[in-house]
């Protein structure tokens, strides 16, 4: 399985390719009030400012904490009003009590969060969050000729990659992983589920930036998205965990 650095060397496709996140999580961030004007976010591995983007709009202050240099330029130049800090997580001084909220977007795990956890606390305010919410692309829920497809090449693994911690759906897995050094306590779970049209190129795209696919199996994607006619109805989920520092 490729390392948390596998976004950078694709950071173009990246930009291009990972849809944005659904309206509704953006809405119950702001009925939840945790979004808002002037709250001041640090965002860890914010990578081509997909959510950093939304944040800026809603009127935070953003410090975006981003390792990779690439994705780092484009973020840049996508959110000149963020702060941009070129750092990970664990390495990227984050002050005491400077932050109403933390945010990490598809980003929880990469992080080491035995170290992680115990400097956002300090970083936050009394009362500060921690909002945390990942797409996983792919929602088993629901079974298309498509996904059939995927589950046929992701089957023909010799070495399936698998990833330490909690699956990606597995929400009450990560609200207990995030709260169990008792610094932050899960105050809101959420799971919005969505639909989007992806065209065979799309599909190359965005399967390229996976870490755990390689460039083969995303032109395998791509086939079989041309053979089922070139566009292809993709069911997704996005998680969203909302803890409060303790
Ligand atoms: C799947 S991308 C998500 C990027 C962005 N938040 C988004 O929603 O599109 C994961 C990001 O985490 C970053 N990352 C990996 N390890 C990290 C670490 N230890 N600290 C901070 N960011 C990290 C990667 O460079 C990458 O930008």
């Amino acid at each position: 399985m490729a390392g948390p650095l596998h976004f950078d060397a694709l950071a173009e496709t990246y930009q291009q390719a990972r849809p944005p996140y659904p309206e509704a999580l953006w809405d119950r961030l702001r009925e939840l009030e945790v979004l808002r004007p002037g709250v001041r976010v640090i965002e860890l591995g914010a990578g081509t400012g997909e959510a950093t983007m939304r944040l800026l709009g809603a009127g935070a202050d953003v410090v975006a904490v981003e390792p990779g240099r690439a994705l780092a330029a484009r973020l840049r130049l996508r959110c000149p009003s963020a702060r941009v800090v070129i750092a990970r997580a664990e390495d990227a001084a984050m002050g005491e009590a400077q932050f109403d909220l933390a945010v990490a977007a598809t980003s929880v795990h990469w992080l080491d969060l035995g170290v992680v956890i115990p400097k956002l606390r300090r970083a936050i305010v009394d009362d500060g969050h921690l909002a945390v919410w990942r797409t996983a692309f792919g929602d088993p829920r629901t079974t298309t000729p498509f996904r059939d497809r995927i589950d046929a090449i992701v089957a023909r693994r010799v070495d399936e990659p698998v990833r330490p911690g909690p699956g990606e759906l597995d929400t009450e897995g990560w609200a207990r992983l995030l709260s169990s050094s008792g610094d932050f306590t899960v105050v809101h779970v959420d799971e919005f589920r969505w639909t989007i049209d992806l065209s065979a190129d799309q599909v190359h795209g965005l399967f390229r930036t996976f870490s755990n696919w390689t460039a083969s199996e995303a032109q395998a994607a791509a086939e079989a998205a041309r053979d089922l006619g070139g566009t292809v109805t993709e069911h997704y989920v996005t998680p969203l965990i909302l803890l409060r520092r303790t």
